[in-house]
């Protein structure tokens, strides 16, 4: 069960970032519909963004890899999807209310308002530049909060919640009872999150609602620190298989001064995104506290009896705790490159198939009959495997150039001698190379090539 050793750690110091490739990436995610500004035709909303057509499909694609990885495979994980809106004795119980506060001070200069933890000189405005100006730190809570219903005040007040962590330990009970799992077993979900960031920034890396993918594993207190190194070892190998080079991965061991209040220790795979290395995802041991907190509050054992051994025990969680949309962002970051090609500059999204928007692009050469016809059908036979895109506009180096841009790995073009002898062209994104193959052989060619 234990791959202690198997990931590297450290500093990786072989590996280069290139800042320039930031504005690369953000620029593509805007022409071609990968992520948008949200509101922006009200001048935007820096908190926000929203995830455009070819985005959507992206992101849906890193949150299933995950859940395919972490439940579909696997007979030791269940899914759970709880609710968003929760009420403070949940944050009470789990500390959110009393510990999950960033230290903020003001400029009162320019009146602009920073985290004490992140500034690169703790005695100057990194914004107007003043010395000796800032305020007492205070400590801001990150939760959001709202009220329930049409009466606001006391016995109306909820949160959104800040992670989807506290869903699974609420609903421990419900799951061990319903779903015939014991310890080492895991609850994972995959949701929205919200979190007032003091200084959200550098595009979805940061921002104020985001998506996260959490599993809570339960074990035997005896277990918990071999299943913590194979939990190290697992996540950071998923990010390798789907694609990131291992030169901008690494694992970070949390500094004692850096753990949470309720983790004994922490782990955090971390990628070299364009300004320097930033966390994709914290592995926690995170000890009974979380159901030993909630047992407390709510009244209710929160604890597993096992018949075999006739010991009662509260179970110790090991928490992968991954985000979504941040993930999505080291994806793409990955996987942008330019090349030249014949004297032009091609723009490719090297995704891995698994996470690609479209697996496939049908291109008629001609948008008139009966060339479209065939390309219909050629369409609605990949259609009922893959997510495929349709594109019968402008000239064909230009279409393969806009799926190059948006990762497709496979582009089938449907030609004038299709109509003949039914075969078709089937061009590979990365190598760029072209195979005639039979129309009626094509799913199964296009099924080995992509080897989902
Ligand atoms: N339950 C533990 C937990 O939530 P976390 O390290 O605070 O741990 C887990 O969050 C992951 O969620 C982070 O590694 C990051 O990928 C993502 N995340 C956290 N805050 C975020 C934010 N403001 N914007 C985007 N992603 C965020």
């Amino acid at each position: 069960m234990s791959a202690e050793g198997d990931a590297p750690t450290g500093e990786n110091p072989g590996a280069q970032t290139d800042p320039s490739l930031f504005d690369k990436v953000v620029n593509l995610c805007k022409r071609r519909g990968i992520v948008f500004g949200s509101a922006e035709i009200y001048g935007g909303f820096r908190s926000a963004y929203d995830y455009g057509p070819i985005g959507a499909q992206l992101l849906r694609n890193v949150k299933d890899a995950w859940w395919r990885s972490m439940v579909q495979l696997r007979s030791d994980v269940v899914g759970l999807d709880a609710s968003i809106l929760s009420p403070p004795q949940v944050w009470e119980a789990s500390g959110h209310l009393s510990n999950f506060t960033d230290p903020l001070v003001d400029c009162t200069s320019c009146k602009t308002r920073h985290r004490e933890d992140q500034l690169e000189n703790p005695d100057q405005c990194p914004k107007c530049g003043s010395r000796d100006t800032f305020t007492e730190a205070r400590a801001f809570n990150l939760m959001f909060r709202t009220h329930a219903g049409p009466v606001e005040g006391a016995g109306a007040e909820v949160y959104l919640r800040p992670e989807t962590a506290q869903g699974m330990f609420v609903n421990f009970k419900n799951v061990l009872e319903t779903s015939r799992k014991r310890p080492p077993f895991g609850i994972a979900q995959v949701g929205k999150s919200f979190r007032n960031e003091i200084t959200p920034g550098n595009f979805v890396f940061r921002t104020r609602e985001f998506e996260q993918m959490e599993l809570e594993f339960f074990v035997p207190p005896d277990e918990a620190p071999q299943w913590y190194e194979y939990w190290l070892a697992e996540r950071y190998q998923w990010y390798l298989d789907l694609g990131i080079p291992a030169s901008h991965l690494r694992l970070r061991a949390h500094d004692d001064d850096e753990l949470s209040h309720y983790s004994s220790g922490t782990s955090d795979v971390e990628f070299l995104f364009p300004w320097g290395w930033g966390e994709l995802e914290g592995i926690a041991n995170r000890g009974d506290y979380d159901l030993r907190q909630h047992a407390e509050h709510s009244g209710h054992k929160l604890e597993y009896f096992d018949q075999a051994s006739g010991q009662r025990y509260v179970p110790h969680v090991i928490e992968p705790a991954a985000g979504a949309t941040r993930s999505l962002m080291a994806f793409l970051t990955a996987a942008y490159r330019q090349e030249t090609v014949n004297d032009d500059v091609r723009t490719v999204l090297g995704l891995h198939p698994q996470l690609a928007p479209f697996k496939v692009a049908v291109l008629p050469l001609s948008r008139k009959e009966p060339l479209t016809a065939l390309a219909a059908e050629v369409l609605a036979s990949c259609q009922l495997h893959w997510m495929c895109d349709y594109d019968e506009t402008q000239a064909i180096g230009r279409r393969y150039r806009r799926q190059d841009e948006i990762g497709t790995p496979l582009c089938v073009t449907v030609d004038f001698e299709s109509l003949d002898d039914r075969y078709v062209t089937v061009r590979d994104r990365d190598t760029m190379a072209q195979d005639r193959v039979p129309i009626n052989a094509l799913v199964d060619h296009l099924g080995s090539r992509l080897n989902l």
